[in-house]
């Protein structure tokens, strides 16, 4: 079995993920932060152990960090819990639905879409400072898009928001764990993060990760072990922001990815997943394949769409799972992508690595394309 939908769930998990997760539910599956005895301390200093991890990988404190369900519900809570009335958004022509879908909701919100250049980063910043206007209160974009894997230029754009007093929510779910973020250096006010991706944690979880000196309105409201005697959320982070139980196993599982991560090396992992990607590149421009980018640099990650002549991407699709390839066909959460790349007539076939995918396994692709050609279309 081949996988290569990473970009949806990375798989495998390093073998120390399972493990931790199964040591939480059987050693000390007690909730953390609420009983004073034994076990629940025991869940506690494992959470707490991971929002430094957490704080430690994004340059933040560990009580900045917020577990949230997803990071779905991260960029909700950042953009419905701070945005009021009538401001206005700039996102850019990437974004996933994560971020589309919210700001739709919010009727009274503006949003102006502002486009980003795949090849050239100033250009890109340039489109964003020419955007903004007085009533501009927030820039929310991916930091790498899930259909292109084009990295965004986070650091300058931060620079901007910080330059006119905006604040910046950056979509880390395809970069996080990719490549080093500091959100300090970066200007960002709000990171979203998908701890089931590169950062090779499970699902159920996901992270926001706060600068300082921010507070939100609350999207959920409820117990969090700590000012008890009053009917309101507590004023202060993480509890503010984390009504109800939290997801220990999951918690203690994207700390041992996040292990994983340091022990490989982060810039090893980028470098491992572009080269697979350029690699992958040549080998379906060689067999004429449908490409959307014109070539890839160390501005993109390990994320590659294509086509096939003559096939839809689910028939594509279909055919390499039976084969034992698995890939992501069809739009992938962000129709504006395929609209900006040219694939929205019926999306495309997306492959995306992790440092467990190898050229052996690209080569095998190509041979189940090239057959696919000759036998089926
Ligand atoms: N947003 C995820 C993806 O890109 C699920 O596949």
């Amino acid at each position: 079995m081949i996988y290569f939908d990473n970009a949806a769930s990375s798989f495998p998990k390093p073998i120390t993920v399972s493990k931790a997760m199964i040591r939480a539910v059987n050693v000390y599956g007690a909730n953390p932060g609420r009983s004073g005895h034994f076990l629940s301390c025991m869940a506690e200093k494992e959470v707490f152990s991971c929002r430094n991890a957490l704080a430690d990988m994004f340059n933040t404190e560990s009580e900045n960090i917020i577990f949230t369900a997803n990071c779905t519900a991260s960029i909700n809570l950042a953009l419905k819990g701070f945005l009021k009335p009538k401001s206005e958004v700039l996102i850019s022509d990437m974004e996933h639905n994560a971020v589309v879908r919210p700001l739709e909701k919010m009727k009274d919100v503006f949003v102006k879409q502002v486009e980003i250049d795949l090849y050239d980063d100033e250009k890109t910043v340039e489109n964003f400072k020419n955007a903004i206007t007085n009533k501009t209160s927030m820039i929310a974009i991916t930091a790498c898009s899930n259909v292109i894997g084009k990295i965004t230029p986070i650091e300058k754009i931060g620079k901007l928001c910080k330059e006119n007093n905006i604040k910046f929510l950056v979509d880390a779910a395809q970069l996080g764990g990719v490549m080093p973020i500091d959100i300090k250096k970066c200007s960002i006010d709000f990171l979203a993060l998908a701890p089931h991706k590169s950062l090779f944690g499970v699902q159920g979880l996901g992270v926001l990760v706060l600068n300082d000196k921010i507070k939100l309105d609350t999207l959920i409201e409820g117990g969090t072990g700590t000012n008890s005697e009053s009917p309101l959320m507590p004023d202060f982070p993480p509890e503010r922001y984390e009504a109800g139980t939290i997801a220990t196993p999951a918690i203690v599982a994207l700390k041992a990815g996040i292990s994983f991560i340091k022990e490989r090396g982060i810039l090893y992992i980028k470098e491992y997943e572009n080269n697979l990607a350029l690699y992958t590149f040549n080998l379906l421009k060689d067999i004429d394949a449908i490409l959307y980018t014109k070539k890839i640099d160390d501005t993109f990650s390990g994320v590659l769409p294509f086509n096939i002549k003559n096939a839809t991407p689910n028939l594509v699709s279909d055919y390499l799972d039976k084969n034992g390839i698995m890939t992501r066909a069809g739009y992938h959460c962000a129709y504006p992508t395929h609209k900006k790349i040219g694939s929205e007539k019926d999306g495309a076939v997306r492959l995306s690595f992790t440092v467990f995918n190898t050229k052996e396994q690209i080569n095998v692709l190509i041979k189940k394309l090239v057959s696919l050609s000759r036998d089926i279309l």
